[in-house]
Parts: C-alpha cells; structure tokens; sequence
C-alpha cells in the first residue's frame, strides 16, 4: 500500500482510544487534520485489524446509503481488537456479534425486522405520547427548581429523562429503572472506570468480555419476563409489538424479541441524554444564543439540531465493504472493515460554517448524527421530541444559566457525551 494511505500512528490511535474522545480535543484535533490532509487513510495499528477511517461528511453519507456494497453484520459494528473479536466468536459459536438488533442486520432480514416497528416511530404515530412525556419533563423541571440553583445538569437531570420516557414507551415500570439505567450505562461506558462493572481502566480489564456477556445476559433475563407478560396480555406499548411480532408469518424468536427490546432501552437513552446535556452546556458557552433563545422560543427545534450536531454522541460504526470499492483515488477491497467518524462529518467545514461553535440557528442543520441509509435512526424523532419538550418546558422557567464547575466528557469511543455538567441557574 502507497505509504500516502496510512494515517500516521499517534492520530489513528486518537480515533479508537476513549480516552481521547474524554478530553475533548484529542480525537476532535485528529479528526481536523484527518479531514484537512488524509480524508480517508488507513489505520494499521499493531495488533489491531486495519481499518479505513471515513472522515468526510459527503463521504459518510455515500457510503452509508449503500447497504449492500457496506455491510453490517459481516463484522463487528463497533470497533473492537482482534483477542475481543476472536472471544465473541468463540461465545456465539461463530457470529462477530453478541446480540442480533437492527444494527448488526442486513437485507433481506434487516428490513423486515425493521418493518416490525417502523410505522410505531412515525411522528405521527407517536405523537399521542406528547402529554405523558410532557408530565415527565415538567417532574424534571421541578425537581430543578426544588434543587435551588445548582445541580449536576448531566446527572440529575439529563440521565433520568429519557430514561424515564424510553422506559415509559417500552412499558418497563418505574422502579425497574435503576436496574436499567445501571445495565445501560455499564454497557456503554465499559471503557469507563467510573461506569463500567469492574471499576477497571479502559484496556485493564482482562473480563471485559465476560463481564459484557453478563449484562447482556441480565438485559435478557428483565426483558424474557416482560416478552411473557406481553404475550399472554398486549397492550399498545412498543414491548407488546415486539412480543407478538411475525416475520415471515412465524413469531419472532424470544434472543430477536430480546435484542430488539436491548437495542430500543439502550439506543434510545444515553444517546438522548449526552444531547440534553450538550444542549445545556452549549447555552453555557454561547451565552448570546441562551438569550436568542429566551428572546425567541421558536428557535428550540434549532437547538435540539445543534445540541444533537455539537455533541454527536454515536461516535462510531463500522462497515465492512463486499467488492472492491473506488473512493478518493484509493481503493477499498472486498472484506475491508471502515469506521464511519460521525463526529467528524459533523465538524466538516465544507459542510458547517465555523464547525466547533455552538450555533443554534443554523439552517439547514445537515448534520449526520443519526447515522443515514437503511440504518437510519428509527427513534429520531422521538429523541428530538422528548428534547424539544423539555425545552419548551425549561427555557420560560430559566432566568438565569452559567457553569458552576468543570464539566466532564465520558470516556468512550462508541456512544458517550457530557457525564458531568455543574450548573447555577435561577428558575422561575
Ligand atoms: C440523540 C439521540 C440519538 C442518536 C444520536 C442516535 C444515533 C443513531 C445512529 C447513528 C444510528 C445508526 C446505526 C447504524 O448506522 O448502524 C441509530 C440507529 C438506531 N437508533 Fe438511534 N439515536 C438516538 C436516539 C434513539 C432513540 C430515542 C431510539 C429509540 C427509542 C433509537 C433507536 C435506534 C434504533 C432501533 C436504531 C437501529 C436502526 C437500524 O439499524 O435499522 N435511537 N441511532
């Protein structure tokens, strides 16, 4: 391989280690030169598989929207070591993959699980759920008001919203949340010490694998109990389309039903609540666009837009290409594994004026945080609900905002955001 491919070592580690996405300018620094000097390069770093690193937004989309040349499931979907890839297999008998969600599906499957829960996404469809999710953001409002104007934004606020509201659409009652939460939580920040089940360093722990088989195997043993109960008695919550839901005529498998309901209670949180978090902070640092927005309500979709943009809380999946493949003068051959950098796309100045600041008004806001193609986010917009109503909940009631202390990024290098969010406030 010409030597121009490769993306030189220190950079291509600041794209996979969580660590630099927790600082917040390593992976973003990396990110600007990638984008800037080699756009798409080659990472081969020792003892990790190679992988092409996709930085442009143009081309995040293009190869996003080819589902049958850019694979799923024939690989990983996030990025992981050869010894975690070889364990996973070693599980599951074979599979890349520890549980089968939409994520890891290709057509001719894909779509028809898809298809299982699509049209109960649709704005229209879950538009009658506004008022319940509107007494939940109105509890969180209070119980910011009752906190006396200061509170870990992250923590007290933005971690329990959506969890309550995607808990609330999944039919999982409220004191099964901590459990959930925690299940979350040690699933997405296993690199996190502060998050993750053993309290270990990322890259310390010698049962990570383990540890992952075991929270998925708890998700599992919740959600079996919920299948039954749905089986025997639907209801119209989404757990009661999952359970009773046919492909092919013949009803869904209870590891399917379970993965899907893994992939709605965890995809729909954290995700969610790195946004809230950001959309917070950003307000914070941009103090003219906080009162923009007091000034003009109307500019809330525009923050939830921006807030979802400046954080990109999904940092990564991974493609595997199924033929060779011609993408900026370099060849991308059958079986090569790419790691798509949503974040990057994000931050493409070809695409948003001045990238890194915080600009609510943005229009169009063409950002790529939920992904593009057959993958598409299913639950975009229920994410940009559930935020556009604690806006419009919030933003009257809120006089005054600043930091209080200095935030704190997650570490990880999949899905992660703001984890720490010291504010002052004063609320009406
Ligand atoms: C700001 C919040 C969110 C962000 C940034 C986000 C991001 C993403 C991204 C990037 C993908 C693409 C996966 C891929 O290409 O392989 C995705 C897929 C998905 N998301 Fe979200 N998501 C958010 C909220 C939600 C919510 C609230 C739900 C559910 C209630 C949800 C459910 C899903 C599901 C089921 C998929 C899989 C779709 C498929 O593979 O067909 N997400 N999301």
């Amino acid at each position: 391989m010409p030597a121009n491919e490769t993306i030189p070592e220190s950079t291509a580690w600041a794209v996979i280690d969580p660590k630099a996405y927790a600082d917040g300018v390593s992976a973003r620094d990396a990110f600007a030169w990638l984008r800037a000097n080699l756009p798409l390069g080659k990472a081969e770093l020792e003892g990790n598989f190679p992988f092409w690193v996709v930085t442009k937004h143009a081309d995040i989309l293009e190869i996003s929207r080819q589902n049958d040349l850019f694979h799923s499931g024939d690989r990983s979907t996030t990025f992981t070591t050869p010894e975690g890839d070889e364990t996973v297999r070693r599980m599951t008998g074979g599979s890349p993959h520890l549980v089968r969600t939409l994520v890891q599906m290709d057509a001719p499957d894909h779509p028809k699980y898809r298809l299982l829960t699509q049209s109960w996404f649709l704005p229209q469809n879950i538009r009658p759920l506004e008022e319940r999710i509107r007494k939940i953001a109105r509890e969180h409002v209070d119980r910011m008001a009752a906190m006396g104007g200061e509170c870990d934004f992250a923590r007290d606020i933005a971690l329990t919203y959506p969890l309550r509201v995607i808990m609330e659409v999944l039919g999982v009652p409220p004191e099964d949340e901590p459990r959930m939460l925690r299940l979350t939580q040690e699933l997405f920040g296993a690199a996190d010490p502060e998050l993750n089940r053993s309290g270990a360093a990322a890259g310390d722990n010698p049962d990570a694998m383990a540890d992952l088989q075991a929270i998925i195997a708890d998700f599992f043993m919740y959600f079996k109990k919920i299948t039954d109960d749905r089986k025997a008695a639907p209801r119209g919550d989404l757990a009661s389309v999952i359970a009773n839901g046919q492909i092919d005529g013949a009803p869904i498998s209870d590891f399917e039903a379970m993965s899907y309901y893994v992939i709605v209670a965890t995809a729909g949180h954290d995700t969610t609540s790195s946004s809230t978090a950001g959309a917070i902070w950003g307000l914070c640092e941009a103090p003219e666009q906080f009162a923009k927005l007091k000034a003009d309500p109307s500019l809330i979709p525009g923050l939830v837009d921006e807030s979802i943009r400046w954080v990109t809380p999904v940092k990564h999946f991974m493609r595997s290409a199924t033929a060779d493949y011609e993408m900026r003068g370099r060849t991308i051959r059958a079986g090569d594994w790419l790691w798509l950098a949503y974040p990057s796309g994000n931050r493409d100045e070809e695409v948003f004026d001045d990238p890194d600041a915080f600009r609510i008004e943005r229009n169009p806001n063409r950002h790529l945080a939920f992904g593009y193609g057959a993958h598409l986010c299913l639950g975009q917009h229920l994410a940009k609900m559930e935020m556009r109503i604690l806006w419009e909940e919030l933003v009257p009631r809120l006089q005054s905002l600043e930091l209080a202390g200095e935030p704190k990024l997650a570490v990880a290098s999949f899905v992660g955001g703001p984890k720490r969010l010291p504010i002052r406030y004063r609320l009406s």
